[in-house]
């Protein structure tokens, strides 16, 4: 295992996610962590790259005790700089912050132990910079291992303990061969075994899940029947059972027999403990006669969820208390996703490392609940991955995302009963022509929106007057910038035509061809 030290900076789990990508299992603890307090002994240590300068006052330190384990230490960016100040205090602001590409230029050693970080690369190697501070000379016993134009501490090993300092980040894509880096740290220096997969990752998650709620506690956690919010619930009952109180709420803007669909696969299909709530009326009452505020719409489904969750909880653990699985709520689970942590302030305590999602924000002041998130780690493919091994359905795995305020977003104009049937029929249709075409996958999101305006047609003899579906399929890789799909003529004929047949109030449809930027996926 490779203890991986976190200073905070936003690319910290990066680097797990690279030594799982070969197999390499690791930790990922706050940079203050005691190492007496450890139960047990990493083979190797990266100290992550951190927002701050090591001469600062304040400044976050690792336990000494991690230079006397005899293992070999990697440091990274502020991570270099720890070494350095911990055998000399050479540090201080470089005259000139240094941010982007750079080149690697690596001092070939004849012997020993020193550039074996660098096996197998060549000069001229890319790396991505992003510091302000500079060594300014090297503490006793250093070698200097690599330098960029900018940078004559680009890279630093120690001549006889294994201890390695590179002010560059290896983990970021910007920093291409950074993966043999990393794997030459872990695999040849550390040797450490490559035999981490998935399955181990459920094994271990599950083991830390019981440890942390105990022999009672429970946990509650609301699920949308998106990959995220499945996978985190299956996990927990895997952990604990009956004692995860999964909640589904329905909204009455979820997709067309939705709420139906994820009851059947979350309680017969994975045994999930699992609560539908149909609020439907109470949020379309509340959505009346909303017509051009989509934030509007947002706050009332948001603020309604909240309200109806957390009715919900109390019932629950009313109910929990009296039965054999007594216990206090005391956790609420999220799903969510490294992505969504944006920046890891973990080393500041357990109450700065709390983030609200945007769906459920709000929830947690209302609770008094302790927040746990399995997949906080991990990327959405590594989801997809875990959730296939847990034994969710194909289909699921691979859900489009779908957005909280569901269906409203995507209704323009005033959100009534009419409005939902009429969006929700299209969209079943346009997805499942898009399945039968088999570029679901292919596709990253798709729906149909309903226009806020009437057009004219002809149906049969008749002239008619009917509204206007507006048909809507991108491919991103992080949804930030999306493309419109390229579908060809045939398949949105067939689906105009079958919308136009089957959905009553529809006239037209139309193919939304913009890209985001300038527009955004959701129509509202
Ligand atoms: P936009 O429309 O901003 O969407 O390009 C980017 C991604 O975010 C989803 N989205 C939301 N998800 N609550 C959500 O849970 C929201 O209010 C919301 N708005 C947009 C959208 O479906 C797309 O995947």
């Amino acid at each position: 295992t490779i203890l991986v030290l976190d200073f905070g900076s936003q690319y910290s789990h990066l680097i797990t996610r690279r030594l799982r990508e070969h197999n390499v299992y690791c930790e990922m603890l706050p940079c203050t962590q005691k190492l007496s307090e450890l139960s047990w002994k990493p083979k190797g240590v990266i100290l992550s790259g951190g927002p701050y300068s090591v001469y600062w006052d304040d400044a976050p330190h690792v336990d000494p005790a991690v230079f006397d384990l005899n293992v070999p230490i990697l440091g990274i960016c502020y991570g270099l700089q720890e070494i350095a100040w911990h055998f000399g205090k050479n540090v201080h602001a470089g005259e000139k912050r240094e941010y982007g590409h750079a080149y690697l230029k690596i001092e070939k050693q004849r012997d020993g132990h020193v550039d074996r970080l660098f096996k197998g690369l060549e000069d001229d190697v890319e790396v991505w910079m992003s510091h302000g501070d500079k060594l300014s000379n090297m503490p006793e016993d250093f070698a200097i291992t690599a330098t960029t134009a900018n940078a004559p501490f680009a890279g630093i090993a120690h001549k006889q303990k294994m201890l390695y300092g590179i002010q560059f980040h290896p983990e970021v894509t910007h920093t291409p061969k950074g993966r043999v880096l990393l794997r030459n740290f872990a695999v040849d220096i550390c040797q450490c075994k490559t035999d981490w997969t998935m399955g181990k990752f459920v094994d271990q998650e599950i083991a830390r899940i019981r440890a942390l709620v105990g022999d009672k506690g429970q946990v509650i956690g609301a699920v949308s029947g998106g990959v995220d919010s499945t996978v985190a619930a299956k996990l927990m009952q895997e952990a604990i059972g009956e004692r995860f109180h999964a909640v589904l709420v329905d909204n009455g803007v979820l997709r067309l027999n939705e709420a139906k669909q994820v009851k059947e696969t979350l309680t017969k299909g994975l045994g999930i403990n699992l609560t539908v709530v149909d609020a439907s009326d109470r949020f379309l009452g509340r959505l009346k006669g909303v017509t051009d505020d989509p934030e509007k719409k947002r706050k009332i489904i948001g603020n309604t969820f909240i309200e109806v969750f957390q009715e919900t909880a109390k019932k629950i653990a009313a109910d929990a208390a009296g039965s054999s699985r007594a216990g206090e709520i005391e956790w609420l689970l999220q799903g969510t996703l490294y992505p969504d942590v944006i920046e890891s302030i973990s080393f500041k305590g357990p109450s700065a490392t709390i983030k609200t999602h945007h769906n459920v924000g709000g929830l947690l002041e209302g609770m008094h609940l302790k927040l746990i998130e399995p997949l906080r780690e991990l990327f959405k493919d590594e989801v997809r991955e875990l959730g296939t091994n847990l034994g969710i359905p194909e289909d699921l795995v691979w859900r489009h995302p779908f957005p909280g305020p569901g269906i409203a977003i995507r209704i323009l104009g005033e959100v009534t009963p009419e409005q939902v049937r009429i969006a929700r029929e299209a969209d079943y249709i346009f997805i499942e022509e898009i399945k039968a075409a088999g570029l679901y996958r292919k596709i990253s999101q798709a729906f149909a929106a309903l226009l806020p305006v009437k057009a004219v047609g002809v149906m049969g003899d008749k002239r008619v007057h009917d509204q206007v579906i507006a048909l809507r399929a991108v491919e991103t890789s992080d949804f930030m910038t999306a493309d419109w799909y390229p579908f060809d003529g045939d398949f949105l004929k067939k689906v105009s035509r079958r919308i136009v047949n089957e959905v009553e109030g529809v006239c037209r449809v139309v193919y939304d061809i913009t890209s985001k930027p300038p527009g955004t996926i959701e129509m509202e």
